[in-house]
């Protein structure tokens, strides 16, 4: 437990957006160069899209897998890893990345709501499989030994995020909620700030800039995560 802003806090719930990792050079998605400028999201991250064009989806998915290996996690991950060692009561990490950079940072549990670039999914025998090289159609799902049903293990648009029921109870029951690096445009994960301040939580925004749910934030702390994260985390851990 910790008093904080003169709170006291025991369950913490962060969650983490595309800005967290930006600083280790992934972009995000909506900021000026962001994914989404030089893509339409719904001509690939849609199960429509992937019926579509396949081999446009298997190659963006591939390509931004394989950029892993040029990234390394930042102070921010590496922060969020010492306040979940450290912190007395409960610390719940859940992310919109599909990246490894908390992982590598050291954070032992990460709850990637929008599946994960090191997964691939198959809807032949419905297992989760690693991805440790490119795949396509053609690529013989190791379980099953079927080709054919291998796609991303993302979560796209119109499909029902991972691990909702953990979250919505990590939810409930937290005195703090923290936002990371996120615009607060997709949902369900933009609504968390309000599910938290239901639950009588204070709530913290960490972002660049104001983003479309600044309003909903008790306090705000603008600038790059790898700066106001290292500095959240020492002031939390007192
Ligand atoms: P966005 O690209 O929408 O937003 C990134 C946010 O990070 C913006 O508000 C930036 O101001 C902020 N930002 C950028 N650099 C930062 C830095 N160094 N420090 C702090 N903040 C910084 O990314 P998300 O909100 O994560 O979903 O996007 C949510 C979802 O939309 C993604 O998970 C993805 C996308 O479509 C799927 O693909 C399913």
């Amino acid at each position: 437990m910790a008093l904080w802003n003169g709170r006291d806090i025991q369950r913490i719930v962060i969650l983490t957006g595309a800005g967290i990792s930006a600083e280790s050079g992934l972009k995000t998605f909506r900021d000026t160069g962001g994914l989404w400028e030089n893509h339409d999201p719904m001509e690939i991250a849609t199960p429509e899209a992937f019926a579509r064009d396949p081999g446009l989806v298997y190659r963006f998915y591939n390509a931004r897998r394989r950029q892993l290996d040029e990234v390394a996690p930042n102070a921010a991950h590496r922060a969020l890893a010492l306040l979940a060692e450290r912190f007395a009561g409960s610390v719940f990490l859940v992310t919109q990345n599909v990246d490894d950079l908390h992982e590598r940072g050291g954070s032992e549990q990460v709850c990637h709501m929008h599946g994960e670039l090191n997964s691939m999914l198959c809807a032949k025998c419905t297992t989760r499989q690693p991805a440790a090289s490119d795949y396509d159609g053609s690529t013989v799902c190791p379980a099953c030994r079927l080709a054919g049903g291998l796609r991303p293990d993302i979560v796209w648009f119109g499909e029902i995020p991972y691990h909702m029921e953990q979250i919505g109870a990590e939810l409930a029951a937290c005195d703090l909620f923290i936002a990371i690096g996120t615009s607060g445009t997709v949902y369900p994960a933009a609504g968390f700030v309000r599910e938290a301040r239901f639950a009588g939580a204070l709530t913290v925004e960490v972002n660049l800039e104001v983003s479309d749910t600044s309003g909903y934030f008790d306090v705000q702390r603008q600038g790059p995560a790898s700066v106001e994260v290292p500095a959240l985390v020492t002031s939390l851990l007192g």
